[in-house]
């Protein structure tokens, strides 16, 4: 994706590792992200490692502080350090095959949205993925692993390409047990063109009430995209839900919202999505910007509302015009459409530790 490059300000203090990051200096190292990897797919996963992560939030916070501060205790941790990630490294666990692919496939856009973080120079022209290439990728990927879940978005709209139809209508068609979602403005609607709406999931952009949605996507955006809605909720859809970006505008109404939404369908669903710094520079941050715990106290006012996983790292490959990606951010290449695809995943799995620093939430 053509993102600004910047980070997002969502706080990640109770993600930490904090010793590893007093010691390597900074919690983008590739060492501390190998183990803050170790601590959620490993010790995350039985009794006792859960016992183990939380002693070591206790106890690691004044230890940090001390080796932080003192180069002599910051040399021995780093010994220490380094013989335990050396096990890690070995550590078969963490070696994973993904099952849900992420296709960015276009980059062009009928809006112009206010608060879009995708930066305007990466979709000055439009980048599409190459559908014949696209297939057979899918081909020999699913014979080596098997796609439970394809995610469909991108730099731009992808209801704007009559040939995203046919690729979905197809993908579909060959293997009707992935399931795939859909993410979408919903300001074009050619939702006949889906002839599979029971294995799609609908995630339909709606920023607010009609004046905070306007106030981002502009004027007429907000009727065009209920309408939409209204339409999606006669068609036999597996599930649809609402994506609202979290910002102090859109959070105040959120009574108005959840209710706008319920009319609409009382069985839609809503994700809240955190706000990633946008590209437009005529945009101040601070006027929208929210904290996430208040967004999490918002997201209790529903059963329906699900917030952004604060962990969304190590589950897919990413498809991009341009090659295969470790994740959507489109930082790591891990490979091209005609790699072998063991090659792809021996590279997936190694790739983490090469994370350059990025504005996704996967800490
Ligand atoms: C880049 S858009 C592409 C799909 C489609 N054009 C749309 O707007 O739904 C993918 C998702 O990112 C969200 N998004 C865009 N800018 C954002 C920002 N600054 N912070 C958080 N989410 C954002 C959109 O609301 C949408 O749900
Ligand atoms: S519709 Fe989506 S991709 Fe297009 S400008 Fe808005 S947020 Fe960005």
């Amino acid at each position: 994706m053509g993102y600004c490059g910047s980070v997002s300000t969502r706080s990640s203090s109770n993600s930490s590792c904090f010793i590893a990051t007093a010691t390597y200096g900074s919690e983008y190292e590739k060492e501390v992200v190998l183990f803050r990897l170790y601590r959620d797919i490993v010790l995350n996963k039985s009794y006792l490692g859960k016992k183990l992560i939380t002693l070591y939030y206790k106890i690691s916070p004044p230890i940090a502080k001390m080796i932080s501060k003192n180069s002599l205790l910051k040399r021995y941790s780093l010994k220490l350090l380094s013989r335990m990630l050396n096990r890690i490294k070995r550590d078969s666990r963490l070696q994973k095959k993904p099952s849900q692919i992420t296709i960015q496939y276009n980059s062009a856009c009928n809006l112009k949205c206010k608060l879009c973080f995708v930066s305007p120079d990466e979709v000055a022209e439009n980048k599409r993925i190459n559908q014949i290439k696209l297939f057979d990728f899918l081909k020999r990927y699913n014979n080596y692993q098997t796609i439970d879940w394809i995610i469909w978005t991108g730099d731009g709209e992808l209801f704007l390409e009559d040939e995203f139809f046919d690729s979905i209508n197809k993908i579909c068609e060959d293997y009707p047990n992935i399931i795939h979602t859909l993410i979408t403005n919903g300001t074009i609607d050619k939702l006949n063109k889906l002839r599979y709406p029971e294995q799609i999931y609908l995630n339909v952009s709606l920023d607010g009430i009609k004046e905070i949605h306007e106030d981002n996507r502009g004027e007429g955006s907000f009727d065009k995209t209920i309408n939409f809605l209204q339409h999606a909720s006669k068609i036999n859809f597996k599930k649809v839900t609402c994506r609202l970006i979290a910002t102090k505008k859109s959070l105040i109404n959120i009574d108005d919202y959840v209710k706008l939404v319920k009319d609409i369908d009382k069985g839609f669903a809503i994700y809240i999505q955190d706000l990633i710094d946008p590209c437009k520079t005529n945009v101040n941050i601070e006027d929208y910007y929210i904290g996430f715990d208040e967004i999490e106290k918002v997201a209790k006012i529903d059963n329906s509302i699900v917030l952004q996983k604060k962990n969304p790292i190590f589950k897919e490959i990413s498809l991009h015009h341009n090659g295969i990606y470790n994740c959507f951010q489109a930082v790591t290449k891990i490979g091209d459409y005609d790699s072998n695809i063991k090659d792809i995943i021996a590279n997936y799995n190694k790739s983490f530790l090469n994370c350059k620093k990025c504005r996704s939430s996967c800490k």
